[in-house]
């Protein structure tokens, strides 16, 4: 559905008028790497298309309504405005610390919100599409209020687990209802939930009208394993398998109330991705621009959405129907993208992977270096994609200093000294730079196509070649006689144009180093019809100033150690929504599943509910083993009473000879989720003493239960 990619941009025929947007996130936890997977894809093809001189807006805002932000702001002791005020602020230090450019960046609490979801809603209700239903649901009559699934918790009716959620088990992963709980509890107050009946307000998505609508929607949809999601959703012809959809919550509730429904409020998905158009709404009044050109019925516009598979229903779906039922246009294609996983498993606060945006800046790492390293692995399917610590290291290290700067260190150098700076213009009619002009249209190709692992592969390729020309010339033995001052400069002249058009063919994935890379060549910002612009001797470049350094071990290390937190519970909504990641590719039916077990406010202290979390057992210690290769590690075989033993590596190398504690009793963690290392799986966690600071007091020591305790007593 995508207009083929335009080289001739700028003229006004060829130019398109496109508004992007990725998922709003959430106003109650820190933006981690996960999200930046998605800002990173969205700004990378956007950059790539302002380089053809299209008409591009990318916008974003906060997702600030639900029950979730409201119950955080009250367990934070201020209002939720104030809240979303500070997470506002934070997200967009982040984002701009990514390059991510946003033209407009807001807030879903917004009044021009206000304004277009009334009408989004009041259009809907005028085409018969809005039904008043009573349902009956979980209800906390302590804290009066309607509960979300998640806010409910109780023993699992398969396995008795205790404190499981209102929807399923994290211990034997069976699903239910909340009814199905034995012994249920509201985590907000910790009261038994009572049933009570309540008026909610449901979209007809039922209706034949929007069956019939989404039909033909769906078939302009970009990815196949989308559009196949859609068809199973839709089941088949004439016998649609789409519910109605709840758009109602009762107070007490953060969001907007339904016009004629007092008491009532629009839940938070409905205003959610009308804040698209309201971030739209707000930047058109910004810039002059015509909003309803763009957004009613009819518009020759085009508009994106990136968003991540875990919210595809909402997008393809209830949003698309909003827009046709409601006079807008609709969007001209969802492009979702996969998971995150870092280092082959779910991000998690305990192994340091849960790696927030704000860590990543503090560290020192360039913000640059993870844009590349996403953009080599990504695709446009919606396949997950993993973050191999080790991998970032080598590929930021081999290829953008390695392959890429380097051609410009070597070549800016002997510019400088012998040439006052200029290149030799008849050099820019070398081979090799026609076969590098010749690929620039096809990469721009790439990223448009959202192919950015397949563009980087061609400029690698690309690198590759010039580093092996300069490998043949030899600028380094020429510069040793002067009768070949001619052939040295033509190398490096050669040299650095190749230089100039890789740097082309990277900037939508590293606008600050490019910029800086323009004004080292003393050139006008590039766009992709420069491909056949080349320097000239008419402008020298500038003095060479060094463009990236390597990433070091002790940078990831550092960025390891700075997330490794024991659950705090400021930051309990932000580790509940990242481990939702790869596994759980569906939100829960109420949408934010970051849902918190609400922190008891003071700082440093954990719920008994964040406790519980934590399944402690008595081990014995079976057998133990040095783990050749490894000299911090021990590989303990566990019995921790479940009629099978357990393979756990643990870091004591350096305390423990094996023989020492085979046959004794210790205490481990039994729900770790397993961890595949290099040894080997690791199923488990064995608890140890040591100094805080460990380098001035160092020493380990393995806890040991009194004698009686039994392998497998819990420890609470
Ligand atoms: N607030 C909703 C979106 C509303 S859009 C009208 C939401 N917020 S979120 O904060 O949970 O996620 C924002 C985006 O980040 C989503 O597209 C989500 O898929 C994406 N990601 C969150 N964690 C991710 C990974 N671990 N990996 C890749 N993308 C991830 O959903
Ligand atoms: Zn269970």
């Amino acid at each position: 559905m995508t207009a083929p990619t335009d080289l001739t941009a700028g003229a006004p025929s060829g130019r398109r008028q496109i508004l992007v947007t990725s998922a709003l996130p959430y106003a109650n936890g820190q933006i981690h790497i996960g999200h930046l997977v998605e800002y990173i894809q969205t700004d990378i093809w956007v950059r790539a298309l302002r380089m053809h001189g299209h008409e591009v807006y990318y916008v974003g805002a906060d997702d600030t309504h639900g029950t979730p932000v409201m119950l955080r702001a009250e367990a934070e002791g201020i209002t939720p405005k104030q809240l979303i005020e500070r997470v506002w602020t934070e997200h967009k230090r982040d984002f701009d610390a990514f390059g991510i450019s946003f033209d407009n960046y807001y807030s879903t609490d917004s009044e021009e919100n206000r304004v277009l979801s009334e009408n989004v809603y009041l259009a809907l209700k005028d085409a018969g599409l809005i039904e008043a239903r009573d349902i009956e649901q979980a209800y906390d009559p302590v804290k009066e209020m309607f509960l979300p699934d998640r806010f409910i918790k109780g023993e699992c009716p398969k396995c008795h687990s205790k404190d499981q959620y209102g929807d399923s088990c994290e211990v034997c992963g069976s699903t239910y209802a909340p009814t199905d709980l034995i012994n249920p509890y509201s985590v907000v107050s910790g009261a038994t939930p009572v049933r009570k009946t309540s008026t909610h307000y449901f979209f007809r998505l039922s209706d034949p009208r929007c069956e019939n609508f989404l039909r033909g929607w769906v078939s302009g949809l970009a990815q196949p394993e989308a559009t196949n999601k859609m068809r199973e959703w839709l089941g088949s012809e004439g016998e649609s398998t789409l519910a109605d959809w709840d758009i109602s919550r009762d107070a007490p509730y953060f969001g907007f109330e339904i016009p004629g429904a007092p008491g009532k409020y629009f839940y938070v998905w409905l205003d959610a991705p009308v804040g698209y158009y309201a971030s739209f709404r707000n930047l058109c009044e910004q810039r002059g621009l015509d909003f309803d050109a763009w957004t009613k019925k009819g518009a020759t516009t085009e508009q994106y959405h990136f968003i991540g598979k875990d919210i595809l229903y909402f997008h393809t779906l209830f949003w698309p129907a909003m827009l046709e039922f409601s006079g807008h246009r609709t969007p001209t294609n969802v492009f979702a993208h996969g998971f995150l996983t870092v280092d082959g498993a779910k991000m998690s606060k305990s192994r340091g992977t849960f790696i927030t945006a704000k860590s990543v800046i503090d560290t020192g790492l360039n913000p640059e270096w993870l844009r590349y390293y996403f953009a080599a692995k990504l695709n446009s399917t919606m396949e997950d994609l993993d973050l191999s610590l080790a991998d970032f290291q080598s590929r930021v290290n081999s290829d953008l200093v390695g392959k890429y700067v380097n051609i410009a260190s070597r070549a800016a150098g002997f510019l400088l000294k012998r040439f006052d700076g200029r290149v030799q213009d008849s050099a820019m009619h070398h081979a090799l730079l026609g076969t590098l002009r010749a690929a620039i249209p096809q990469i721009a190709a790439h990223y448009e196509a959202r192919e950015y692992g397949r563009a980087l592969r061609q400029t690698m390729e690309l690198a590759d070649q010039v580093n092996a020309y300069v490998d043949t010339a030899k600028p380094w033995e020429q510069a040793k006689d002067p009768a070949n001052a001619v052939a040295l400069h033509e190398t490096c002249s050669v040299s650095l144009e190749a230089f100039r058009l890789l740097s082309l063919a990277l900037k939508p994935v590293l606008p600050t180093l490019v910029a800086n890379v323009e004004s080292f060549l003393g050139i006008a910002p590039l766009t992709w019809i420069d491909a056949n612009v080349p320097l000239s001797s008419a402008r020298p470049v500038n003095a060479y100033k060094h463009l990236t350094t390597r990433v070091e071990q002790k940078q990831i290390d550092a960025l390891l150690a700075a997330n490794q937190e024991s659950l705090k519970p400021a930051d309990g909504a932000a580790a509940a929504a990242g481990p939702a990641g790869a596994a759980k590719a569906a939100k829960s039916s109420d949408g934010n599943a970051e849902a918190a077990p609400v922190a008891d406010g003071a700082g440093g202290m954990i719920s008994i509910d964040d406790f519980a979390k934590i399944d402690l057992r008595v081990a014995l210690i079976v057998d133990c083993r040095i783990v050749e290769g490894s000299d911090k590690l021990l590989q303990l075989t566990l019995d921790v009473g479940e009629g099978k033993t357990r393979n756990v590596f643990s870091g004591i190398r350096s305390a423990y000879q094996p023989e020492q504690l085979v046959g004794k009793l210790t205490v481990m963690v039994a729900n770790l989720a397993p961890r595949k290392m290099k040894f080997g799986l690791s199923e488990g966690m064995v608890l140890a003493a040591s100094a805080t600071d460990e380098k001035a007091e160092p020493g380990l020591y393995v806890l040991e239960p009194h004698t009686g305790a039994k392998p497998g007593m819990r420890v609470r």
